[in-house]
């Protein structure tokens, strides 16, 4: 008896060090994941093309310790090995922003992603190749939400002119309780309208500041219309985050420059006496040999003729 109850003692010993162990370990390797990034949903559209990119950017960067998502195929000799992503039981304890966070700050041998898939866009699309290996219809939804808003309700630009030819852009979002507030540190681009193409004004975008202005020197050697007026294009640079969100304006400070008719300078193609001066000279010398050429073959003519009527009056 006494034997036996010191070999179950033992037993429980192994069991009770076993189970202390794995609470460490477990303390050691546990995702900690805030709630509100948990709860972020996807905010690239669900598309077939971002779930490509994504599929794409998963065999570069993924595929060789997670293996084929459902295939079961991972490289195991990690400790803990990398789950296969594709299994039913991963589909349902993670959401989107889970997945998201996982890859982006890793864990352990899970690396982190967030410099070297510095867009996260493409770590977005991703999460949604992954999710591809479950069924999760909300994705969609989630997508077509955010497709269905307007592009660019999410900021608004007016375009302001400064003291000493200063152009500035104000931007404003909405923020949680409705209230308009300044969008700060969006990228903002300024061009002059020319003929052929857009001039940008300034050296690149420019980010609002807390006021939620970005503003740009007006160049002063700047040719404008005859009044001097140059109409200015102000554009949002991240299209991806923000929609097309554009605007024009027409400021007075251009040089003001009276468009040349094309026909008036001695040009090839214009008309009459405003030609190069050297196509007139040159047309008029070889009309002149001309003339002269015809002239000496009309005296040559002509004294052949005196020359026959002499021979005639002298051998009649
Ligand atoms: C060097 C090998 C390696 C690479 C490369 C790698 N992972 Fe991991 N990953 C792991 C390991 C190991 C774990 C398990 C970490 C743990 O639980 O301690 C893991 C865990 C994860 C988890 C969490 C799994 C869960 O059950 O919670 C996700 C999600 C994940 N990886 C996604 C990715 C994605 C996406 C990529 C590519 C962008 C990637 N991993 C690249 C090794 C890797």
């Amino acid at each position: 008896m006494k034997y036996a109850i010191n070999n179950r003692g033992k037993a429980l010993a192994v069991v009770a060090l076993a189970l202390a162990s794995l609470a460490f370990a477990t303390a050691q390797s546990q995702w900690d994941i805030p709630e509100a990034e948990a709860q972020a949903l996807n905010p690239t559209p669900l598309t077939p093309e971002n779930v490509e990119a994504g599929k794409l950017l998963y065999e570069k960067n993924c595929q060789s310790c997670h293996g084929n998502p459902g295939k079961g195929d991972n490289l195991a000799v990690l400790i803990p090995p990398p789950p296969d992503l594709g299994t039913a039981e991963f589909q349902e304890a993670n959401t989107p922003g889970m997945i998201f966070h996982k890859v982006t700050n890793g864990m352990g041998t899970m690396p982190s992603f967030k410099l070297s898939i510095a867009s996260d866009n493409e770590r977005w699309y991703i999460v949604h190749y992954i999710r591809s290996f479950g069924d999760h219809p909300e994705d969609a939804e989630v997508a077509v939400e955010e497709a269905a808003k307007p592009a660019g309700s999410k900021i608004e630009m007016s375009v302001e002119l400064g003291a000493d030819s200063t152009l500035m852009a104000r931007i404003l979002t909405t923020d949680s309780t409705g209230a308009k507030v300044p969008a700060v540190g969006v990228e903002v681009s300024f061009f002059a309208k020319r003929y052929f193409g857009m001039l940008p004004i300034g050296e690149g975008a420019v980010k609002t500041n807390a006021q939620g202005l970005a503003s740009v020197k007006f160049p002063s050697d700047l040719p404008g219309d005859s009044t001097g007026l140059v109409q200015v294009f102000v554009q949002v640079k991240d299209v991806d985050t923000y929609g097309k969100v554009e605007a024009e304006q027409a400021v007075q400070w251009g040089i003001s420059t009276v468009p040349k008719n094309l026909l008036d300078d001695r040009t090839l193609w214009t008309i009459g006496w405003n030609a190069p001066l050297w196509l007139i000279i040159t047309y008029a010398g070889i009309l002149g040999i001309v003339f002269i050429i015809l002239g000496v073959v009309a005296l040559n003519v002509k004294k052949m003729k005196e020359l026959g009527d002499n021979y005639n009056a002298k051998n009649p």
